[in-house]
């Protein structure tokens, strides 16, 4: 069976492949199978905008596994937001950097001890209207009020993992494709397969 990423992310795709690469005869993106759709993500969580980008995507693809994922920042200090609005934290047509700007604003009076957060991934397989897997990654760090590091997008710049003593933007992308959400999500979804067909 083929398996199609619902998106034409080259880094996605890439880190996709290798974990679940096995498991199928093929893995496209989205461009390589021929698909243009853009599914509107309108619902209240990572997982409902990745299960809707599957069964949309899925519908034009009979015959093949489609896996799309959802991701996102939740801080606690702001009651989990961005989340599901991270993209487009600081509105429309903005850009990552005036999404981070805002962040640090809002957060400028929080302590150190209160800016716990996390980013988070959905993943969702989907083959001929069915759902045949579910995965939600995660991984915690602080967000600190400026921003350190080149590497990485989104808000990476100012996610500190501690365990590292460094930000996502500090890390060479290897090592935060080894803990990211994303990878998490991924690994889950692996091991979920694999119990199915255990
Ligand atoms: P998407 O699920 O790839 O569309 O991600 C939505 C938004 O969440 C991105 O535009 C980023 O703002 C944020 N985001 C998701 N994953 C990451 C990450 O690994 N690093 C930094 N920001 C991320």
């Amino acid at each position: 069976m083929r398996l199609i990423i619902a998106s034409n992310n080259k880094h996605k795709i890439r880190e996709i492949r290798e974990i679940l690469g096995h498991r199928f005869d093929e893995v496209l993106s989205m461009r390589d199978a021929g698909i243009e759709l853009d599914v509107v993500e309108d619902a209240d969580s990572f997982l409902g905008n990745a299960r809707k980008k599957a069964l949309e995507t899925a519908a034009l693809l009979p015959g093949d596994a489609v896996l799309a994922d959802d991701s996102g920042l939740c801080v606690d200090a702001l009651g989990g937001a961005p989340g599901v609005y991270s993209a487009r934290y600081a509105g429309e047509g903005h850009d990552d950097a005036a999404n981070r700007k805002k962040l640090v604003e809002a957060l400028r009076d929080v302590p150190y001890e209160e800016r716990d957060a996390h980013f988070a991934c959905s993943m969702v397989l989907v083959s001929d209207g069915k759902v045949l897997a579910e995965a939600v990654g995660k991984v915690c760090g602080k967000i600190i009020g400026e921003e350190r590091g080149e590497n990485g997008f989104g808000y990476d710049p100012l996610f500190y993992y501690e365990p590292f003593g460094m930000t996502f933007a500090e890390l060479d992308p290897e090592t935060k494709n080894s803990v990211s959400h994303r990878h998490n999500a991924l690994m889950l979804l692996l091991a979920a397969l694999d119990e199915e067909n255990a």
